[in-house]
Parts: C-alpha cells; structure tokens; sequence
C-alpha cells in the first residue's frame, strides 16, 4: 500500500492507495469518533469493518440521487443514528457517493468528519481526493457544494475487480487526462502505480490551490465539453468516454488559437484512442445546445467561454471567444 499525503495544513490527510488499504480503515478514522455512519449504494459489494460501532445508510443510483433531498435523508438518518460532531460518515462508493455523503457530512451539525473509501477508478483517481462535495440542481450540475476535505481516503484496486467494464472505461477517462498533466508513460505500470501517480498529481494541485484559484482548474482539463456532453442527457456518455471526447475538443481548440500544432492534436488523439475512449462527437451533436451548456460552466470569467488548454506554456485556463468553440465544434461533426 502506497501512502499519499494531501498537505494542507491542519486539513492535511493520506490517501492510502493499493490491495489491502480497505483493511486500513482504523489508521484514517478519527481517533476521538465514537459511531459511524457508513453511506454506500446497493450492489456494491464491499464489506468495510469500521473500528467503532455503525449503521449504514443506502443512497439510489446514478445522477439522480445527488440532490438536496438525498442530503437531507442522510442527515436525518445521521440524527437517528446520534451522530454528534465527533463523529464520522465513511463513504463506501464512486463518485456519485462520495460527493453526497462529503456534502451532507459538511452541513450535518455544520461540518463532521467522513472518510471516502473509494470503490470505482473514477473516485480513485478523482471525485474521492481534494475535498469537492456537492449535489445537482436541475440547472446543473454540482452546482450546490461546499470544499470540505475527507480526514483520508481508502484506494483498494482489488474492489475495482467487481466494477462493470463501462465504469471502468469511464475512470480511463481521467487517466487519459491526468496523461496530459505529468502522468505520462504510465501505461506499461501496475494498476497500484498509476493510481498512485495520478492520487499525487491531484494532491500536489490541490494542495496547491484548494480552492481553485488557477491551478486547480487544470484538473478540469477536457471537462467544459465533457460536462456539456453529459448534462445535455441526450447520449449514452459515462463521465470518462465524454472527458476522451472534451480533450480531443480542447487540443482541436487549442489549434485554432495557435497554441498547439497538428502534431500534438494527433497526439491527443492517440492517448485518448489508446485508454480505448471516443474521441468523435455523439452523431446528433447539437451546437448551438453545447454552447449554451458550456456558457453555464463555473470556471467561466465573462462574456467569452473559459476552457483549461494546452499551450506553450503548459495546460492554463483560457477565454475563447464563443463563435471559436462553435466552429471547432462544428468541425467535430455538431450541426
Ligand atoms: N468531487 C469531485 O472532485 C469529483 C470529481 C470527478 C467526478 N465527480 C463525480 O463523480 C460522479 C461519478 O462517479 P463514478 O464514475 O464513480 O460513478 P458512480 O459513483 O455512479 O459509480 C458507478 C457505478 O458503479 C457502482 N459501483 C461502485 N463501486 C463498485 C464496485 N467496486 N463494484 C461494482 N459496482 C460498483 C455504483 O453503484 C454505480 O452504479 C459524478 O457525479 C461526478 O460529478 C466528483
């Protein structure tokens, strides 16, 4: 098991990474808890034995069950199981899980303890580390949160043995990105290894900007378009298939501002294709929708759209003009 430290001060907590790390449980629960609350999903067939007495609550599926009133369930669930703030919730499940329990553990008595045991790729690599909690309005997408930082986080790359070869695919996704972020050639390495690279890469950024002044935005490179894919409802897009489509879109941006050459598109193109993700735009691609779906997107500054490109000087966040991201988008195949 590989130990990655986020620093961040007095909020500083390990991401233990490897087979094994969920028997570890006791080493990133807080010495003064009394009960836990676990919060997982049903058909996630992880066991975790928590060092204190627990209950486990159980949240549905998918997009749909990371709303306000998931948030309040679990809270009122928290209350009936006497959680006081000493206490902790540990988060057993993907993205979907852990962005709900961590935000329901960051508003319940005004912020408890949780820990993620992160149980897809995605969460391994990602949604699990950095303290980004947070549900979905119908207008958006977490678009209600708060930073709240786990007190640790379990990567066990045995439980990813049980998960559905598409969740799999979509946790690519995010390697695929994190490639472009300093996690090059990682693809001959154990598992272990590369989660453990790209667990670093987003600690180091995080504990860097934590609250995503700058460098916490390249985390989101290839997420504007990936985000607008996904929200958009109308494709049958995981998260991580549509980040391959969002970066293969932002080095063909990238191009048409002059930052990037021919080269470092097919480049592109290529890591994206190798993790085995799209890297062409959904047939029905709209791009008048796309742009007012991206228009909403945090990261935006002004009038113009804001995406995370690469360039000579690293991969940064910058305005584009909107009718650029349109003709790139109609040049991928958008009507
Ligand atoms: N907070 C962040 O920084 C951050 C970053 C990236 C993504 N996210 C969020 O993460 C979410 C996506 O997370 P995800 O991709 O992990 O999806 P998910 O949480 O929906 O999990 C995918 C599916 O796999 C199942 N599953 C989980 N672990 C399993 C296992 N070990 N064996 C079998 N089945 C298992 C889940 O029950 C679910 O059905 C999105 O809502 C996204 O917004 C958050």
């Amino acid at each position: 098991v590989i130990t990655v430290p986020v620093e961040l001060g007095a909020r500083r907590y390990d991401v233990l990474v490897g087979a094994g790390a969920i028997d570890r449980l006791d080493e990133v629960v807080p010495a003064r808890a009394r009960r836990a609350a676990i919060v997982t999903q049903a058909g996630i067939p992880v066991d975790v034995a928590p060092p204190v007495d627990s209950s486990t609550l159980t949240i549905r599926q998918g997009e749909a069950a990371k709303t306000m009133s998931t948030v309040e369930v679990l809270c009122r669930g928290f209350a009936r199981a006497g959680l006081t703030r000493d206490d902790v919730v540990i988060a057993v499940g993907g993205g979907v899980v852990s962005d709900v329990a961590g935000f329901a553990a960051a508003v319940y008595q005004r912020g408890i303890a949780y820990v993620n045991v992160a149980t897809t790729l995605l969460a391994q690599v990602d949604a699990a580390i950095g303290g980004k909690t947070g549900v979905n309005i119908v207008e958006g997408k977490n678009m209600l949160g708060a930073f709240w930082q786990p007190a640790g986080v379990l990567c066990d790359t045995e439980v990813l043995d049980t998960l559905p070869p598409r969740e799999y695919l979509s946790g690519l996704g995010e390697l695929a990105k994190y490639h472009f972020l300093g996690a090059e050639g990682l693809e001959g390495s154990p598992l272990d290894e590369r989660v453990a690279r790209c667990v670093e890469l987003k600690a180091r950024v995080v504990a860097g900007d934590e609250r995503e002044g700058g460098l916490r935005a390249t985390l989101n490179y290839g997420h504007t378009l990936a985000h607008a894919l996904e929200v958009a409802g109308a494709f049958d897009l995981r998260h991580g298939e549509a980040v391959g489509i969002g970066l293969v879109y932002a080095a063909l941006l990238a191009r048409s501002l002059g930052r990037i050459d021919d080269e470092r598109v097919a480049y592109h193109r290529k890591v994206v294709g190798t993790y085995g993700l799209p890297t062409a735009l959904p047939d029905d691609s709209e791009a008048d929708a796309l742009l007012a779906l991206m228009a909403r997107d945090k990261k935006r500054r002004g009038a113009e759209l804001t995406f995370v490109l690469d360039g000579a000087s690293g991969i940064e966040a910058v305005d584009v003009p909107v009718e650029v991201a349109r003709e790139v988008l109609v040049a991928m195949g958008a009507t």
